[in-house]
């Protein structure tokens, strides 16, 4: 089972939005849940399932429910969903007074490894105690980058944060929102690939067809497979594999 954190410091910058494409991406080849660590619940949202946690998220990870019990079914083969509901936004103080608390996350996963191949966490903003646990759980995060200038002073504490975690997972960044009648933007796809560590030159266009997901309530590649933006999603999901795979190759150190 392979864990994929799509996380940022910041928020509004596509997290949710890759996340539940990509989640569908993998899904297509394999057995994908996709956890909605944020309490706004939009990636459950977006994959039109019920926000509802018996018990709340706190009986999750005191191990006190299942995972399996929350899990909920998409109207995609292979695809599941761990939804948020309310009870997420005391995750962080729930997790504060656990024992292991940048682990609870992965102690929970641990009890669904053999029922899925991979999982996306789709993670809330800020480098708070649940995005600890998502990047201390993942095997590579996924950073979508805006090119603003606020967006990108938070690609190096995004940096700082996986780099001071305990797994130091290899990052994957992405430009997200891309307008190229901003010279901003168009000067960002240039540069940027060169000057920060684990970028890749893909580039999700910022459009109406993905605003569209919310009212769609499905993945871009189901409503409108043949789009530049499906076509991005798509190819980030086939260099999230080479990277893990390449990462596999690695002994640790
Ligand atoms: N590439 C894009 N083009 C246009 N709108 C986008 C794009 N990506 C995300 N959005 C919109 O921006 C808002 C924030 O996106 P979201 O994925 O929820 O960000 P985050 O999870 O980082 O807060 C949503 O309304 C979403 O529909
Ligand atoms: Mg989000």
């Amino acid at each position: 089972m392979k864990v994929i954190a799509v996380y940022s410091t910041k928020g509004g910058v596509g997290k949710t939005t890759a996340a539940v494409n990509l989640a569908w991406e993998a899904s297509r080849d394999f057995r994908v849940l996709l956890w909605d660590l944020d309490p706004q619940g939009a990636a459950t949202y977006l994959l039109n399932v019920k926000p509802k946690v018996k018990g709340g998220v706190e009986a999750l990870v005191a191990k006190k429910a299942s995972l399996g019990s929350a899990i909920r079914r998409t109207t995609f083969a292979r695809l599941d969903v761990l939804p948020a509901d309310a009870s997420y936004s005391a995750l962080d103080l729930v997790l504060d007074h656990a024992k292991n608390s940048t682990g609870r996350v992965r102690a929970a996963l641990d009890t669904v490894r053999s029922d899925y191949d991979v999982v996306l966490l789709d993670c809330p903003p800020g480098s708070s105690l649940v995005a600890e646990n998502a990047v201390s759980a993942a095997d590579l995060v996924v950073l979508p980058i805006v090119p603003s200038p606020l967006s990108l002073r938070s690609v190096d504490q995004v940096h700082e944060f996986v780099a001071s975690s305990e797994g130091k997972p290899p990052l994957l960044a992405f430009l997200s929102m891309v307008d190229r009648r901003k010279a901003l933007h168009r000067d960002a796809v240039i540069s940027l690939p060169r000057a920060v560590a684990g970028m890749t030159n893909i580039v999700v266009p910022g459009t109406v067809l993905i605003e569209k997901m919310g009212i769609e309530r499905r993945p871009i590649g189901v409503y409108a497979p043949n789009t530049a933006a499906a076509h991005a999603f798509a190819e980030l999901w086939v260099r999230i594999q080479s990277t893990a795979k390449a990462r596999q190759r690695k002994p640790k150190n």
